[in-house]
């Protein structure tokens, strides 16, 4: 039988619904991690903001035996809790503080850049990123247009990263109302 979630993803599922936290991404883009973490079996996988933990959990889901998982959220709480969901796995580390606190981890394989980094310091983001590493970003309006526009706007933080000479990138649709950037690191 097929289950529709990973067991981790399911309880972190049940963690956010206990702690009212309403900011955790959608199965669609849980998905996408899961893959891109499976395509790097032995690679360094990071994200900002750990929130509840269900992208965490996602990335989880597709690690491989070789890999290490690091994630940092700046509320006490969210961390301590998501380093007890995961603390039977040394693959896993849970960090506690500024999304800077990654850079010691880097270079990524993957980067789901989902709490600080992406508004704040969009070039150190792309330095972060090894050869070849993809790096997931989610919640945003779909665009169909070259520049992207959001609310009439040119949304020059989207653009940045799907015209930046070092990154292949790409939006995709994740529902027909939201889409995520992917962009791999030109080696
Ligand atoms: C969109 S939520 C994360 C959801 C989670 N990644 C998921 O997919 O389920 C953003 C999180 O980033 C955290 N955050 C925001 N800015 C941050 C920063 N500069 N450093 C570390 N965490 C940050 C917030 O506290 C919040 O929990």
């Amino acid at each position: 039988m097929h289950r529709a979630f990973p067991a981790s993803v399911a309880a972190a599922e049940r963690f956010a619904a206990e702690a009212g936290f309403t900011q955790s991404c959608i199965p669609e883009v849980g998905r996408l991690l899961s893959a891109a973490a499976a395509a790097k079996p032995a690679g360094v996988i990071a994200e900002s903001g750990t929130g509840a933990g269900v992208g965490t959990a996602w990335l989880y889901s597709g690690l491989g035996p070789q890999a290490r998982l690091v994630t940092v959220e700046r509320d006490r709480s969210l961390a301590d809790r998501a380093a007890a969901t995961f603390a039977d796995d040394p693959r896993v580390q849970v960090l506690t503080g500024d999304w800077r606190l990654l850079e010691a981890h880097a270079p990524f394989d993957v980067f789901f850049c989902d709490g600080g980094g992406k508004r704040e310091d969009p070039e150190r983001v792309v330095d972060l990123l090894a050869p070849g590493g993809v790096l997931i970003m989610d919640d945003f309006t779909p665009a169909a247009d070259w520049p992207p526009s959001f609310e009439g706007q040119i949304d020059e933080l989207r653009a940045f990263y799907l015209g930046h000479p070092r990154l292949a990138a790409a939006e995709v649709l994740t529902t027909p109302a939201s889409a995520a950037v992917i962009a791999t690191r030109l080696a």
